[in-house]
């Protein structure tokens, strides 16, 4: 059994792989937060929750001085009488009071993992997953709080959620609804983020806790690149191999706030949620609203041990396409290769070029549609540029199919530009606020898809794209962030919804159009890897992981990216060199090499390569071909650090243990340099391993603990990819 309840202590033990989770009713009111770590067989409480009285702590119960909400470590912390922390949740009545007051009233326990209504959600049947649903009321208000722990048996992981239900006959405002909170009863970590921009995505900040709140958000609308929705604690001297880490991923792809918060006793308070600033929700008598879920995992192995987890988990219990479990094509965009100029003639050359290559799929980026020749317009207008492609899309992608290469298309489908038929036709579609003027994002306007008919429109708009050709991929872009947020069909008070409605109206379009084409691999993108997100990888298994494809930047953007997502969800493509983005020269090899770590293609005009280059790319795409399966599919450690020195290192190990890949990448060329080792990991140290190059066999701890030398080599941005064998 995953989950324990113990009647007489009134204590919840979840039990979820290697690791315990514990909760007690308190008082039989309070739910407490007693414990998270690694795994123990049984909580009988030898770590009791001592209270004593301290001065300036509230009491909620007269005659004992020492009893404070402010001090107890809890689960779900209300406003108003007297835990003076960030509260978990904030409902506001009619008559203006914020004050709230919840008492356990029961539990149940169901077997398996339920859906989350209009959400993305982590899946697992029973025995998988088994679930814990705590009631909670505040009998004031008529509010009932549902909070719900999903075990996953054989996975370090927790899925919480919290639905609100409405019991009262009068209106209640949500104004804060936390998917997640929990107090631990311990403050001396350091706090692990994930921060960034376009071009420059995902840089890890680590950072000591010390007193006060570390607080990361975005407001954009979307989850975003400035901060992933993702935070970790960290026990102090924890390591990539060693150390406990308590981590927490949102699966939800708008506003989010997560934080650490050390109070002066040496308690933190761990939550993350939606972010409460601009988004209230009105509850109407009878209504239920559910908050997105937080995926809670923890290690005692390092952070590699945290990125097995989110891995495994994310391709099992999270990704719900078919593609999920299939090896992904090797693609062509051509985007870098044509940007907004091209002909089919010229897209047929790169066709042509890349399938001489062994490239699998053929990807039209960008400017296929309307009238669009740059960045000004057609967005919303989804049918041929008939300038473009005289005989338009199905015939280009019938070449293409005849060709033996599959056929993928980019679409935009959440925003508009003024200069387009669907804007002179529906200029009410744009998401703005009456008597406001716009404000732009690449001179293009959202959506406004808290509107069920915008919502319509899209899906229609959409099924329509995948009518007009054999599609058998989609790259579904988001160019901007949301402004003028606001709604002239929904009353003042539900204004602060709108937010949170658009990603409720984005998740229902993305529910139908992935479950219609189940045969169609989606990849989403937004900016690069600006909404790579768990939510956006429920409905789509992989993300462009950033405009950046110079190799030097990617190294660090694809190995922080690792943290909590698989390669194979991390589009990577081999670009030109000198770089668009940085104007670097690099070898193509190491291009490669960084490309051919996470899903591969390729980004570039082929047909202005040299006869040589396009040998090696020919040579790249059959060994991919080869360690796709470990590179897809097995388990990936990282082994020197990007952010911490001139070097990077990371491995693969195939699911079976039979191949092992280490790749390893220096920056900078140091002359007279001291000879380096890499040391691999993952590895049975009692079996032998043949290098698949030399032939020569060594010992499994070998390659571990005294590990491999690396041959000096001239010139910067070097690589290496070591190959072995279990023999
Ligand atoms: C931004 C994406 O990240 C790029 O890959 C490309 O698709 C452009 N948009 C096209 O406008």
């Amino acid at each position: 059994m995953s989950i324990q309840y113990e009647e007489e202590q009134n204590i919840f033990h979840l039990k979820a792989g290697g690791m315990s989770y514990a909760m007690q009713v308190v008082r039989g009111k309070y739910l407490a937060h007693l414990y998270w770590g690694r795994g123990i067989r049984s909580y009988e409480g030898s770590r009791s929750l001592i209270q004593k009285e301290r001065v300036l702590e509230a009491n909620p119960e007269s005659g004992d001085k020492s009893f404070s909400l402010g001090t107890l470590p809890q689960e779900y912390p209300q406003y108003g009488n007297g835990d003076f922390r960030s509260c978990a949740f904030c409902v506001r009545d009619e008559a203006g009071s914020r004050i709230s007051s919840l008492s356990y009233q029961g539990y149940k326990i169901e077997k398996g993992k339920p859906g989350l209504p209009g959400l993305p959600a982590s899946f697992g049947k029973e025995p998988e997953a088994e679930t814990l649903r705590i009631h909670l009321r505040d009998e004031a208000a008529g509010l009932d709080v549902f909070l719900l722990y999903s075990v996953f048996e054989k996975e370090n992981v927790i899925a919480r959620s919290v639905c609100f239900e409405n019991r009262s006959q009068k209106e209640l405002m949500l104004e804060k609804m936390m998917s997640m909170s929990l107090d631990i009863r311990e403050s001396d970590f350091d706090v692990l983020t994930l921060y960034g921009a376009h071009n420059n995505e995902r840089n890890p900040d680590r950072r000591p806790l010390k007193s006060g709140t570390i607080q990361i958000e975005s407001l954009r609308g979307v989850s975003s690149p400035q901060q992933s929705p993702f935070m970790a604690l960290l026990r102090k001297g924890t390591k990539e191999d060693q150390g406990e880490v308590f981590a927490a991923n949102f699966v939800y792809s708008g506003n989010f706030q997560a934080l650490a918060q050390a109070d002066s006793f040496g308690n933190t308070r761990f939550q993350m949620g939606m972010n409460p600033w601009n988004g209230e929700w009105l509850l109407e008598p009878g209504e239920s609203f559910w908050t997105p879920e937080v995926l809670l995992v923890y290690s005692d192995k390092g952070l590699n041990g945290m990125s097995h987890t989110f891995h495994r988990f994310i391709r099992n219990h999270l990704i719900r396409s078919p593609y999920g479990k299939q090896e992904r094509p090797i693609l062509i965009n051509s985007w870098e290769a044509a940007y907004f100029d091209f002909t089919e003639e010229k897209l047929l050359a790169l066709a042509g070029k890349a399938k001489e290559a062994g490239i699998e799929l053929f990807v039209l980026d960008d400017g296929w549609f309307g009238k669009r020749n740059d960045e000004s317009c057609s967005l919303g207008d989804w049918y041929e540029n008939r300038e473009k492609l005289p005989l338009g899309l199905h015939s280009l992608e019938q070449k293409i199919h005849s060709m033996g290469m599959q056929f993928g298309l980019w679409v935009e489908p959440e925003m508009i530009s003024e200069d387009s038929d669907l804007y002179r036709a529906h200029p009410d579609y744009v998401l703005h606020t009456e008597g406001r003027p716009y404000t732009y994002g690449r001179r293009q306007l959202v959506l406004d898809l808290s509107r069920q008919e915008v919502c319509n429109y899209v899906l229609d708009a959409m099924e329509k794209v995948l009518s007009l050709a054999g599609i058998d991929y989609i790259k579904w872009d988001m160019n901007r962030h949301l402004t003028d947020v606001g709604s002239a069909f929904l009353p003042s008070k539900r204004q602060g919804e709108v937010f949170h409605r658009y990603v409720l109206g984005l998740y229902w379009i993305l529910e139908r159009l992935t479950a219609n084409h189940p045969e169609v691999l989606f990849e989403s993108c937004s900016s690069g890897g600006g909404r790579f997100d768990a939510g956006m990888l429920y409905y789509m298994p992989q993300t462009w992981c950033s405009d950046n494809t110079d190799p030097v930047c990617r190294i660090g953007i694809q190995y922080a990216t690792s943290l909590i997502y698989p390669p194979v969800a991390m589009g990577a493509h081999v670009s030109a060199s000198p770089s668009h983005q940085t104007g670097r020269i690099s070898p193509l090899s190491t291009r490669g090499n960084v490309a051919m770590s996470a899903n591969f293609g390729y980004e570039l005009d082929l047909t202005k390569c040299t006869e040589g280059e396009l040998l090696e790319i020919s040579e790249q795409v059959r060994f991919y071909k080869e360690i796709r399966n470990t590179v897809q599919k097995g388990a990936f450690y990282r082994l020197e650090n990007p952010f911490e020195g001139n070097t990077a290192a990371w491995e693969f190990v195939s699911e079976d243990g039979r191949e092992v890949l280490a790749f390893r990448f220096t920056v900078l060329c140091r002359p007279n340099a001291p000879v380096e080792i890499l040391k691999l990991q993952g590895l049975d140290e009692e079996a032998r391993y043949q290098n698949a190059k030399t032939g020569e066999i060594y010992g499994g701890d070998e390659l571990m603990y005294s590990g491999i030398s690396i041959p000096p080599e001239e010139g910067d941005y070097r690589s290496g990819c070591f190959r072995f064998w279990r023999v």
